[in-house]
C-alpha cells in the first residue's frame, strides 16, 4: 500500500490506525455481525461508540461540566446561520471579528437573521494576511456574543491570543484548528468546528456550549435548529450521522493513545517550525505573505516568483507523491495543509522537495 503526504486542507488525513480500525470493524462491528453502518442509531452498539466519542471530546479538552457537547450536522456553514437563530435575540447585536473568507460568511449569515456589525476587519481589498491587534478591535459591551474564526483557512493566519471580551459570550469558529492543542474552553460559551479536517471525517460539525446559552436560546425557530433539541436527546434527535461519529471515536481514541493533545501540540508545532524555516530561508524564492506573529500552525501558505512557477512546485511534488498542495481557488499560490495526522515525515518530504525545487527553477 502506497500512502500519499497528504496536505489537504479538508477533508484531510487522518491517523492510519484510525483508519485501520474501521477497516477491521467495517464488515464485523464487534462480533455482531454487521458493520457500524449498519446498526441503528438507537442501537447499543452504536450507542456506546456515540456515548465514547462524546466522552473522549470531553476528556482531551476537560470540558467543564456546564458544557454540552453535541454532534451536528450540516458542517461549519449551518453553525454560522443556526447560531444567531440561537443567540442573537430581537433588538441585540452579535459582534464579529472579521479576519478571513469564513469569517464573512459568518457575519453575512448572522445578518440575515439579525443586527451583526464587524468589530474588526483586517482585510486589505480581498486578501487577510494577520489577524487584528487588540486596538483594532471595537466591541459593544452589550452584544449577545462575539464571533472569531481561530484559524483563517483559506488565507493561512491563526490567533495567538483571545480577544478580551469582557462578560460577553466569546464564540468561535474552530473548524480548521479544532484540537490543534489544549485549549481553556471555560473561555468561551461556544466553540464549532466542522470534523474534517483535524478530528474525523465531513459530515458532522462538533459543538461545545455552554449549557446557560443552551437554555437561554430563541425557542421561536425550527425545532431542528434549536441546540436545545440535541442538548436534551444527546444528538440524537433525528439519525446522526452514525459513520462520521465512529471515526471522531477512532481517530480520539488514537490521540488519547497517544499522549493527547499535549503531544499532539508538541508534534504540531515541530512540524509548522520546520516548514516556515525552510519558507525564511529563501525569502527571495518562496513569500510568506502572513504576518508572522499571526501565521497559522495549519495552514501554511506561500507564494513563488510566478504563477507558472507554482503551477510547475504543484504538478512536480505530486510525482513525489505530495497532494493537496494548491492554494484555494479564491487566492492561488500553495498552501500545504499541517493537520494533526499529517505525519512530521511528510514535512520533512516537502521541505527537501523545496529546497532542490529552487535549485532547478
Ligand atoms: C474556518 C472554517 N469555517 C467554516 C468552514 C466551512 O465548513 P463546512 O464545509 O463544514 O460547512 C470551513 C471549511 O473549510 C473552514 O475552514
Amino acid at each position: 500500500m502506497a500512502r500519499v503526504h497528504n496536505f489537504n486542507a479538508g477533508p484531510a488525513g487522518l491517523p492510519l490506525p484510525a483508519l485501520e480500525r474501521a477497516q477491521r470493524d467495517l464488515l464485523d462491528f464487534d462480533g455482531t455481525g454487521m458493520s457500524i453502518i449498519e446498526h441503528s442509531h438507537r442501537g447499543k452498539a452504536y450507542e456506546a461508540v456515540h456515548n465514547e466519542a462524546i466522552g473522549l471530546v470531553k476528556d482531551l479538552l476537560s470540558v467543564p461540566d456546564d458544557y454540552h457537547v453535541l454532534f451536528l450536522q450540516g458542517g461549519a456553514s449551518q453553525v454560522f446561520a443556526t447560531l444567531p437563530m440561537n443567540l442573537l435575540p430581537a433588538g441585540k447585536s452579535a459582534d464579529y471579528l472579521v479576519t478571513g473568507g469564513w469569517a464573512e460568511k459568518a457575519l453575512e449569515e448572522a445578518q440575515r437573521v439579525g443586527t451583526a456589525r464587524a468589530a474588526a476587519n483586517t482585510a486589505v481589498g480581498k486578501s487577510f494576511t494577520r489577524v487584528p491587534r487588540p486596538d483594532e478591535i471595537t466591541l459593544d459591551p452589550a452584544a449577545a456574543y462575539v464571533h472569531m474564526t481561530t484559524n483563517n483557512t483559506l488565507f493561512g493566519t491563526q490567533w495567538h491570543g483571545l480577544p478580551s471580551v469582557g462578560g460577553v459570550p466569546l464564540i468561535a469558529d474552530m473548524s480548521s484548528d479544532f484540537m490543534w492543542k489544549p485549549f481553556d474552553v471555560s473561555k468561551f460559551g461556544m466553540v464549532y468546528a466542522g470534523a474534517q479536517k483535524n478530528i474525523g471525517p465531513s459530515g458532522v460539525v462538533v459543538v461545545v456550549i455552554r449549557k446557560d446559552l443552551v437554555e437561554a436560546g430563541r425557542k421561536d425557530i425550527p425545532i431542528i435548529f434549536r441546540y436545545a433539541t440535541h442538548a436534551a436527546n444527546n444528538s440524537l434527535y433525528n439519525t446522526a450521522p452514525t459513520f462520521s461519529i465512529y471515526l471522531i471515536r477512532n481517530v480520539l481514541a488514537y490521540t488519547k493513545d497517544i499522549g493527547g493533545l499535549a503531544e499532539i501540540e508538541r508534534r504540531n508545532r515541530r512540524k509548522a517550525s520546520l516548514l516556515y524555516a525552510a519558507i525564511d530561508e529563501n525569502p527571495e524564492f518562496y513569500r510568506g505573505p502572513v504576518e508572522k506573529e499571526s501565521r497559522s500552525t495549519m495552514n501554511v501558505v506561500f507564494r513563488l516568483p510566478s504563477e507558472d512557477l507554482e503551477k510547475r512546485f504543484v504538478a512536480e511534488a505530486a510525482k513525489k507523491h505530495m497532494v493537496g498542495l494548491a492554494g484555494h481557488r479564491l487566492t492561488g499560490g500553495i498552501r500545504a495543509s499541517l493537520y494533526n495526522a499529517v505525519p512530521y515525515e511528510s514535512v520533512e518530504t516537502l521541505v527537501s522537495f523545496m529546497k532542490d525545487f529552487v535549485k532547478t527553477a
